[in-house]
């Protein structure tokens, strides 16, 4: 199979790129891409209020659906790279699609999103592959549920196998709250997406996201990035889209690195080659590193959200080239990535409620902001119709900071986020603290 066939549209211009979704990580890729002299326009379709602000972008409003008038615009347009940030236009082969029509596209089609669409096929890829993750059942009714979770004695985590905008997994504390969360997901919480439940062994341990960007057959790592998915501060209260995170994490020795190249991402590589999946896009571990060696706990098949907000600004322009390498199978394996001996840190700001029911429409004031190596991405804004910019999301936005080290890279976005003011803000003060030397001291 042509897993290196280059599109007609190989070694022609990077001018006029193209970026799919409307949150922080894709203000954020379009804030690096940018950086390269080469590119004119970054469009984003649909972006936020926040995109216009990164300079040399402009939004575009274009119905996915409406096929024939997106192939039309976006020769119009003369995209020469598409980038896919969310899983849904993924998992609804938007990418088949758009290389069918001879765009470069980084983001892998139908088959490879399967990694995120359905984690019980995920599950069995990686049995297949030897891949180290925790033990699962696959089960297709609540009675077959209820015989597991009666028979076992270890602790279970339950997840719907679809895709469900992270809260499709319940990690109960008793034999009950497992089976009233299986029944919550057949019972159609999640619609489709809980027509078959995982149940898997309750596994501990730190967590930390990996991604690999892949051509198919190689790969290049980006920085590892650590988020912090609950709301409150501890890592306490309900799980999120993430509050927060850092790059690079430290957790990750070298050590941990190799082991986990050898028996986790080169495993997933050769498998989807194996299963003839021409993956192009990035492949997002989330890795728990357990007692006994680090672990699987999902792939997605994107860039996580906060973590690429976090990772984005540690790259340098060549980035872009990066993305238009595995769109055409060109990786050497190995290109360099240089981060500018920094960390970076990022701290989001949401609208009170969330994760569950918010307000809209809050005015929002930006202050005296320090905007030395700091970015602001917006995640979930609008403008009034007088150009007044307006909360319009859970997570709002975020402040990005890079600095020699955490601490100063988090004072300064604690710094810049008390200048940014909207009603029911609310955002945690303790992101990062596992890796801000002074943060035990100061709390
Ligand atoms: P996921 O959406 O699959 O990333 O799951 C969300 C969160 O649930 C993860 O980040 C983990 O903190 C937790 N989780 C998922 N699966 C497991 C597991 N098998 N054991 C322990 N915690 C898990
Ligand atoms: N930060 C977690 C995610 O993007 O799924």
């Amino acid at each position: 199979m042509g897993i290196h066939s280059p599109s007609s549209k190989s070694f022609t211009r990077l001018e006029n790129i193209l970026i799919i979704g409307s949150g922080g990580r894709e203000n954020s890729l379009a804030w690096t891409i940018q950086k390269n002299e080469l590119i004119k326009k970054v469009y984003l379709m649909p972006g936020n209020a926040g995109s216009e602000r990164i300079n040399k972008c402009e939004r575009i409003n274009i119905d996915i659906k409406n096929k024939y008038e997106l192939v039309e615009k976006l020769n119009f347009f003369k995209i020469d790279l598409i980038v896919i940030g969310p899983e849904i236009p993924l998992a609804n082969g938007l990418a088949d699609f758009l290389r069918k029509k001879d765009f470069k596209v980084f983001g892998p089609g139908k088959d490879g999103a399967k990694l995120e669409f359905s984690k019980s096929w995920a599950k069995e890829f990686m049995q297949d592959a030897n891949i180290p993750t925790a033990n699962f059942w696959k089960v297709n009714s609540l009675e077959e549920a209820k015989k597991i979770i009666h028979s076992t004695s270890i602790p279970l985590v339950v997840k719907a196998d679809g895709l469900a905008s992270g809260k499709g997994v319940f990690i109960p504390s008793s034999k009950d709250e497992c089976f009233r969360a299986a029944e919550t997901i057949f019972n159609g919480r999640f619609g489709n997406s809980g027509n078959i439940v995982v149940l898997e062994e309750k596994i501990q341990g730190p967590e930390v996201s990996i991604f690999a960007l892949c051509d198919g057959e190689k790969y290049i790592l980006l920085p590892s990035a650590q988020d912090h998915k609950r709301l409150n501060e501890k890592d306490k209260g309900p799980n999120t889209g993430g509050m927060g995170a850092y790059s690079p994490a430290p957790l990750l020795t070298e050590n941990n690195l190799d082991r986990i190249i050898k028996e986790i991402i080169e495993p997933t590589i050769d498998e989807l080659n194996k299963r003839n999946i021409d993956y192009k896009g990035v492949i997002y571990f989330g890795l728990m590193i357990t007692k006994s060696g680090p672990k699987v706990i999902e792939y997605n098949c994107r860039f996580g959200d906060p973590e690429c907000q976090t990772i984005m600004p540690l790259m340098d322009q060549n980035f872009v080239f990066l993305l238009e390498k595995c769109s055409m199978g060109n990786l050497t394996g190995n290109e360099k990535i240089n981060t500018f001996d920094k960390v970076s840190g990022c701290v989001i700001a949401t609208s009170k409620g969330y994760p569950d029911e918010y307000k809209t429409g809050m005015p929002i004031t930006i202050g005296k902001i320090d905007s030395n190596d700091c970015q602001i991405f917006d995640s979930g804004t609008s403008l009034s119709e007088n150009g007044e910019l307006l909360t319009d999301g859970g997570r709002v936005l975020s402040i990005v900071c890079q600095d020699k080290d955490f601490d100063m890279a988090f004072e300064k976005a604690y710094k810049n986020l008390n200048e940014i003011k909207f009603d029911g803000i609310y955002f945690r003060n303790d992101i990062g603290h596992q890796v801000r030397k002074n943060f035990s001291k100061e709390n």
